[in-house]
C-alpha cells in the first residue's frame, strides 16, 4: 500500500495529459481529477445561456448560479452542471475557446481552484490541468510537464474526430491549437508554465504506456 501522493500534470492542449491521467489513476487506484472539464463547464453555461462569455463582469456574476459536480463513474469521470450531465457537450472547438477565454478570469480561477483543492484534501489524486504544478498543488508529490509538438497534437486531435465520424481540416485545427496556446501561456493569472520542480516529457514519439510507466517509475522513487 503506498502512502497519499499526489501527481500534478500540466502541458498545452493535445500533450495527453487527460489520457495519461486517467490511465496513471486507473494503475495506482487512486482518484483522477480533469481540471479542464471545469473551466470548460464555466464556457458551455456561458454559450447555452446566451451569455457573452468575452464580458468578464457578465461571467462573474453568472458564477453565483452555477453548481458543478465531479463524479466517477464505471465510464470515466462525469461532470454535472446545475444537476445536468454535460460531459459529451463540453468536448468541442466552441467550447474549448470559450473555456480558454473565461479561464483568464479571476474569479473563475478563484472559484475553481478552491474546488480543485478541496476535491483532493486528504487523498490520492492525479490531476491535470494548467497550473496544477504552479498553483493548485504546489507541494504535489511529483509534477509532470507534458509537451510534443504542435503538429503531432493537432494530427491527435484530427484522429479522435475522425474515429467520431467527422472529417476536420487539419489546417485549421493547428490554427486552433496555436491560438490557445498563446492564450494559455501569456493570460496574467496562472499562465500555463512548467513549475520549476517540474520534470518535462515530450510525447511527440512515446506511446501512451511508455509516458505512463515512466511516471510510475518517476513517482515509486519519491515515495
Ligand atoms: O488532455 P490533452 O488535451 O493533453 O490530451 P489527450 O486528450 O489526453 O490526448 C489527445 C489525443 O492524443 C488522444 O486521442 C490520445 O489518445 C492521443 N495520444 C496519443 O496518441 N499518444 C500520446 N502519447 C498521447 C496522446
Ligand atoms: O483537453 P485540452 O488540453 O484541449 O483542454 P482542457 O484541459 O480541457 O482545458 C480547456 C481550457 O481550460 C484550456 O485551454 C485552458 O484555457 C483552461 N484551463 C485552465 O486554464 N486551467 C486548468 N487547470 C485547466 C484548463
Amino acid at each position: 500500500m503506498m502512502s497519499t501522493f499526489s501527481i500534478a500534470i500540466d502541458g498545452p492542449a493535445g500533450a495527453g495529459k487527460s489520457s495519461i491521467a486517467k490511465e496513471l489513476a486507473n494503475q495506482l487506484q487512486c482518484i483522477y481529477i480533469d481540471t479542464g472539464a471545469m473551466y470548460r463547464s464555466v464556457g458551455y453555461y456561458c454559450i447555452s445561456q446566451g451569455i457573452d462569455y468575452a464580458n468578464e463582469e457578465q461571467v462573474e456574476q453568472a458564477l453565483s448560479e452555477l453548481h458543478l459536480k465531479l463524479t466517477l463513474e464505471e465510464e470515466g469521470q462525469q461532470i454535472f452542471l446545475n444537476e445536468k450531465n454535460i460531459s459529451l457537450l463540453i468536448r468541442n472547438n466552441q467550447v474549448a475557446a470559450a473555456a480558454s477565454k473565461v479561464a483568464t478570469y479571476a474569479a473563475v480561477r478563484k472559484a475553481l481552484v478552491k474546488m480543485q483543492q478541496e476535491m483532493s484534501k486528504s487523498t490520492s489524486v492525479v490531476m491535470d490541468g494548467r497550473d496544477i504544478g504552479t498553483v493548485v498543488l504546489p507541494h504535489a508529490t511529483l509534477k509532470i510537464f507534458l509537451t510534443a509538438s504542435v503538429e503531432e497534437r493537432a494530427q491527435r486531435r484530427y484522429k479522435e474526430y475522425v474515429q467520431k465520424g467527422e472529417k476536420p481540416c487539419l489546417e485549421t485545427l493547428k490554427v486552433e491549437i496555436k491560438e490557445r496556446d498563446y492564450q494559455d501561456s501569456h493570460r496574467k493569472i496562472s499562465p500555463l508554465k512548467k513549475a520549476e520542480d517540474a520534470i518535462e516529457v515530450d510525447t511527440t514519439y512515446m506511446t501512451i504506456d511508455e509516458i505512463v510507466k515512466q511516471i510510475i517509475d518517476l513517482l515509486k522513487r519519491r515515495l
